[in-house]
């Protein structure tokens, strides 16, 4: 997919207000992943999904995959110390997470599905019904399964270097 200029810079610029909006930064306190946290991943989804998404042929909607991906894990809690949430954290947060966009950020019911649809296979019945949700949910099951593998020590150490990897979209 041919990405102009002048929409390469719309993209960036939704990135960017995201980025350091006041209430995604809580995601920093959210600790994922054995030393990642929701910030950090969110962002690494994101640039992923797009890349992913200027590789096809077709066009899509690059808006929606982008804050989709950022609001996917919007959950805004720690499933290990929340009570009650450990259990059923992984099928629970992407209600939650699309709840919370709604409440905080200005965004539509294809956006919120990408959200509710991101846990696929695991949530087996909400399969990714759009070719957006598709890229969001690959994505993210790319990304977290690097983190998994990933040692803790190794991510700790590497924060700054994460932080600064997400700094920009492109
Ligand atoms: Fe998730
Ligand atoms: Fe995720």
């Amino acid at each position: 997919m041919k990405l102009s200029e002048e929409k390469k810079q719309e993209l960036e610029s939704i990135y960017q207000s995201f980025l350091y909006n006041d209430k995604i930064l809580k995601m920093k306190e959210v600790s994922m992943h054995r030393g990642s946290n929701a910030y950090i991943h969110s962002f690494k989804v994101a640039k992923l999904a797009i890349k992913r998404a200027l590789r096809r042929k077709k066009e899509l909607d690059l808006n929606s995959i982008l804050i989709a991906s950022i609001l996917h894990d919007y959950y805004l809690y720690d499933w290990r110390i929340e009570r009650n949430m450990k259990k059923h954290h992984a099928k629970r947060h992407p209600f939650i997470a699309s709840e919370n966009a709604k409440r905080d950020f200005l965004v539509n019911d294809f956006i919120l599905d990408i959200i509710k649809q991101h846990m696929w296979p695991y949530n087996f019945r909400l399969f990714p019904r759009t070719k957006e949700s598709r890229i969001v949910n690959n994505s993210d099951n790319t990304v977290a399964f690097k983190e998994a593998i990933t040692s803790k020590k190794y991510k700790s150490k590497r924060k700054d270097k994460y932080l600064n990897l997400i700094k920009t979209l492109f």
